[in-house]
């Protein structure tokens, strides 16, 4: 064990994700465990340059593992993201004897604690938590399988009046730039088609193929659109306009951020929760805890960021042959 680490950081920032809380619970009592102190950072970075930081003891985290959100509350800090706003940053960490801190964040936070640990010497620990899983390191990032089952919950619903009253709907799913989201989502919910961000789509085609289907009987469509890749009452519009079908959209948005956090969720959020304990024990920083294979895994923080799936296009293939 690293002597000197008597007083672990832990905030949450950026989107928060179902689990984070589970994150929390397991970072605050693994801690504990091994008699270290652990002091919970509110509002993500904002919260860092504000000095709002709480003792978390074992109660503090009681009845929190099944919650979504996160109990220490998240922000985008535009402050922080200047190299001031990190100097700052390091020097209230100094003043409050937190010897390590760990992130449970999406890839602008792990840009942020990567930036913090090499320029600023702050020992960080990232924790992938957002819904898009677009984190190198890890399968999957906290927060991804609940918002996948939320989002085909609604879709669920919705295939069952696309069907009575015969209607296209696009549906817009969230994830940033990534596709992944809707890509899973779209092959879970048996969708017809799903525009990404990572390939290129032919819309022509997608409306030829609606009309067609339309000479033999078949109206109803699920199109899956991810946010990063078009808009999807445009998508819709353009529908309407080139295949005469009458087509309605919906936008998930925020829906997809909360609930109750999945089995896999919490399981991933609790093993990495320790893992990053253990990390930090063991005297590694600038380093980002993942999960792959089933077995903890760890990259170097500064190449977490911006996974890109690589096989995209295979399960576009496959999502076709199967509509
Ligand atoms: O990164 C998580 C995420 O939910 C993205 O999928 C989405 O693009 C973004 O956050 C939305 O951010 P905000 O809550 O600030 O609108």
């Amino acid at each position: 064990m690293a002597e000197k680490i008597k007083k672990i950081g832990i905030l949450t920032s950026g989107g928060d994700g179902p689990g984070m809380n589970a994150a929390i619970r397991s970072v605050v009592r693994y801690s504990l465990h091994y008699g270290i102190e652990v002091s919970g950072i509110m509002r993500g970075y904002q919260g860092l340059l504000e000095e709002d930081i709480i003792p978390m003891g074992h109660r503090s985290v009681s009845n929190i593992i099944n919650r979504g959100g996160t109990i220490l509350k998240t922000a985008r800090s535009k402050e922080f993201g200047t190299d001031e706003g990190k100097a700052k940053a390091a020097a209230i960490i100094h003043k409050h004897n937190i010897d390590a801190l760990i992130v449970i964040g999406g890839d602008g936070s792990y840009q942020g604690s990567t930036r913090l640990y090499e320029k600023f010497g702050i020992p960080t620990i990232g924790l992938p938590g957002t819904i898009d899983n677009d984190l190198n390191g890890t399968d999957q990032t906290i927060g991804c399988s609940t918002a996948i089952n939320t989002a085909l919950e609604s879709i669920d619903k919705i295939r069952d009046t696309a069907q009575s009253m015969e209607r296209v709907f696009v549906i817009e799913v969230m994830g940033n730039k990534s596709g992944y989201i809707a890509m899973e989502v779209a092959l879970a919910a048996g969708a017809e088609d799903v525009i990404i961000p990572e390939r290129q789509f032919n819309y022509e085609a997608m409306h030829q193929e609606i009309l067609d289907g339309n000479k033999r009987g078949k109206i109803s469509y699920i199109i899956i659109v991810a946010e990063g890749a078009a808009m999807a009452p445009i998508v819709a519009e353009n529908i309407t306009r080139y295949t005469g079908v009458e087509t309605r959209y919906v936008v998930l948005g925020h829906v997809q951020r909360g609930g109750t956090p999945s089995g896999q969720d919490r399981i991933l959020s609790t093993r990495l929760g320790a893992a990053a304990v253990d990390l930090i024990l063991n005297g590694y920083f600038g380093k980002a805890v993942g999960v792959l294979e089933d077995e903890i895994n760890v990259i170097d923080l500064k190449d977490a960021s911006r996974r890109i799936h690589a096989d995209m296009d295979r399960r576009y293939e496959l999502l076709k042959i199967l509509t």
